[in-house]
């Protein structure tokens, strides 16, 4: 049985029981609308811990104001349903005001990590993920948490800030689970029209096509612009960035260690991100 809490004060009370008992926690941070993309970090979590706990939030603080809060997709007793075939024991679902009853206006504030990819076009997004994150983990004290490589740039943030703020948990990284045709699944997907479901698969294509290139000595310049290019030509999305880093520093590329080269796709009313991570020389 999946049990669902709402309140803080229970997830604290059940957890603080759990832990007691001498249990590791595994918890997945979700906005619901739930994918296989989510239920993978489900299995990793039972993998490593012996209860699991998913909190479903869609954080308001980490949209934008021109950004789709409003209509971001959300479905409880649909993922309530799913969580429970996925053995999740308990669902986090509070409301937004249980989650911010007052605004003390404090913040935090990551560093240039978190300032370009996703973080140029939504310049406060990462301080609300770290807002909402820090709450939750200081709520749910979980042992271990899992984050999906969808989502990369995040997981580099998190990692940085779990590390310098000596936050007391381990950050497990979890890979891509795409659909069939190589689209990385997302809750936003639903949003895309039936000609934009189609031309979407062109942008996992472009990136392999570019780690591929990179790989038999493309110039990281040369490999941005060929992915730009067959996005363009392929979709009628609008590039947001296409941009090789380290990663996870997010600094400088080298060849010697691992990279990531990954893109942001406006639609007019969806942006799809995606990624590839190509391994060091250092590590092959
Ligand atoms: P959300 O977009 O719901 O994603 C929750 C977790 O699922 C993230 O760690 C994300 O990387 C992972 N995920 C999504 N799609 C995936 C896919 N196709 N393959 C693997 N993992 C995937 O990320 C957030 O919510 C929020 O920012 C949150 C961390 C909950 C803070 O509000």
């Amino acid at each position: 049985m999946t049990r669902i809490i709402e309140t803080i004060e229970e997830m604290r009370e059940w957890s603080a029981s759990l832990r007691a008992e001498g249990k590791t926690i595994g918890y997945v941070p979700t906005m619901g609308y739930l994918h296989e993309g989510h239920l993978a970090l489900v299995a990793e979590a039972h993998r490593v811990s012996d209860v699991v706990v998913m909190s479903i939030f869609v954080n308001p603080t980490q949209f934008g104001p021109n950004e789709d809060f409003d209509s971001y997709p959300r479905d409880l007793p649909r993922d309530a349903a799913l969580a429970a075939d996925a053995g999740v024991d308990c669902i986090f679902a509070p409301s937004t005001e249980e989650m911010y009853p007052a605004d003390g206006g404090i913040r935090i504030v990551p560093g240039p990590i978190a300032q370009q990819m996703c973080g140029a076009s939504r310049p406060t997004h990462f301080d609300g993920v770290l807002q909402v994150l820090l709450k939750l983990f200081n709520i749910v004290s979980p042992t271990d948490a899992f984050f999906g490589l969808k989502d990369a740039q995040q997981v580099a943030v998190v990692e940085t800030f779990v590390r310098d703020f000596n936050v007391p948990v381990r950050i497990h990284r979890v890979p891509i689970v795409r659909e069939r045709d190589g689209l990385a699944k997302s809750s936003r997907n639903v949003h895309l029209t039936e000609q934009e479901r189609k031309e979407a698969p062109a942008i996992y294509r472009a990136l392999q096509a570019g780690k591929e290139a990179l790989e038999t000595g493309m110039s990281p310049h040369e490999v941005k612009r060929q992915v730009a290019t067959e996005i363009e030509r392929d979709t009628s999305g609008t590039i947001d960035y296409v941009e090789l880093l380290d990663y996870p520093s997010l600094g400088e590329p080298t060849e010697d260690r691992e990279r990531i080269l990954a893109c942001a796709v406006q639609f007019p009313t969806v942006r799809l991100i995606d990624n590839v991570i190509i391994k060091g020389s250092e590590q092959r």
